[in-house]
């Protein structure tokens, strides 16, 4: 009964608005939003843009809308909802054969599935520390209140485990994980950047427990001092902080800010961070089990003293031991060949490294 009520009301609304006088869109753009009723993300891919305008203007075709109003899906994915950002004219406006329908990006908001977990993390014995008490309070936001660890600083050199870390946090608490960089929420127009940042939140909240990465944060968290290189960022900074103040409204979801340059950050957003955590490059013995561990997973045997090269690298990063050191050195061995890695590979590998424009300090002295 109530169903056939709704389905009359719906037609009858339909025939209203057939009745309705409104002036034809030149232009709609959508937000996907996502499913009234369930938490399913709202990441939808679109792979052919007009294809998704011919596809959009076919089930909509002479539905009038106004900004704020939602459109459902009903064929593809059932009762996915659109939520109208923008029209032109302004006003109510109807779909016409000649609107242009355009879907916001969001992708920025990059929702990463990931394995990673903390027993692939070499050293960092601090980190791990200091990430138990954040695990904890993903597990059960309620236990926290106000008291919850809610907005964390990643810092260090590159390449030294932030980004692994967000991930092993979401794995081993099966947490959402939104990577994003800073630079991807400044938006084209004034308001772009607060409502991408609002709904990020707002998916987060949908999905929790959640962890926001925001990376590349000195983009955006620069020092005044700084003004004339980060250009005009008032307004995501602005919007950002409102996110992170607010405790009680993102209840289970962690925002994670990372940085490689710590001290050029603006001293009333580095406040709001709680808790920093710093990332430091490996030391000897790291560096040597970071080598190992990688080394077994090559796809050729590595015969060659590894302990040799943890001494020879200091100032590299994981990264570097792992993507120029180890990589290269499987290449030269492919190139020639061989069916093993050699201490000859690693040794050109080396030098290669020395040869790049800014090859760490250290490996000098
Ligand atoms: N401590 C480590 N243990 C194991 N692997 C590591 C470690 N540090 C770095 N790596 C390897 O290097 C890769 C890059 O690290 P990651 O992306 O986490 O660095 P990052 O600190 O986020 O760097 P950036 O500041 O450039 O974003 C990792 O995916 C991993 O393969
Ligand atoms: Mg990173």
């Amino acid at each position: 009964m109530d169903d056939w009520i709704s389905l009359k009301l719906k037609e009858s609304k339909k025939f209203e608005k057939g009745q309705r006088i409104a002036r034809p869109a030149k232009l709609i753009r959508l937000l996907p939003i996502g499913y009234p009723l369930n938490n399913k993300s709202n990441v939808i891919a679109v792979s052919d843009e007009k294809l998704f305008e011919v596809y959009a203007k076919e089930q909509w075709l002479g539905t009038i809308v106004a900004k704020g109003d939602y459109l459902f899906d009903q064929r593809l994915i059932p009762d996915f909802a659109f939520k109208v950002v923008k029209t032109l004219p302004q006003g109510e406006v109807m779909i016409t054969e000649e609107t242009k329908i355009v879907l916001e990006k969001i992708n920025p908001i990059y929702r990463v599935k990931t394995n990673v977990t903390f027993k692939d993390i070499i050293g960092h014995e601090r980190v791990k520390e200091k990430c138990k008490i954040i695990m904890k309070y993903l597990k059960e936001p309620e236990k926290f209140g106000e008291w919850a660890p809610k907005n964390i600083l990643f810092y260090g050199p590159p390449g030294t485990g932030k980004t692994m870390t967000a991930k092993a946090l979401a794995n081993e608490t099966s947490s959402a994980l939104y990577l994003i960089r800073a630079t991807d929420l400044i938006g084209e127009y004034v308001g772009d950047a607060s409502r991408k940042i609002h709904d990020l939140y707002k998916m987060a909240r949908d999905t929790a427990p959640s962890i926001i990465f925001i990376d590349e944060f000195d983009a955006i968290g620069l020092d005044r001092a700084y003004q004339s290189l980060r250009g005009d960022v008032s307004e995501i900074v602005n919007a950002l902080l409102t996110e992170l103040d607010g405790i009680e409204e993102n209840r289970g979801v962690v925002t994670i800010a990372s940085t490689n340059n710590p001290t050029m950050l603006d001293r009333a957003i580095r406040s709001r961070f709680e808790e920093e955590i710093e990332f430091k490059l490996p030391n000897l013995k790291e560096r040597y089990e970071i080598l190992k561990h990688y080394a077994k997973k090559l796809p050729l045997r590595v015969e060659a003293d590894l302990m040799k090269y943890a001494r020879v690298t200091k100032g590299l990063s994981g990264r570097d031991l792992k993507e120029k050191l180890l990589k290269i050195a499987l290449h030269k061995a492919i190139a020639k060949d061989s069916d093993k890695i050699t201490e000859e590979h690693i040794e050109e590998a080396l030098k290669e490294i020395k040869n790049l424009p800014s090859p760490p300090k250290e490996m000098f002295s």
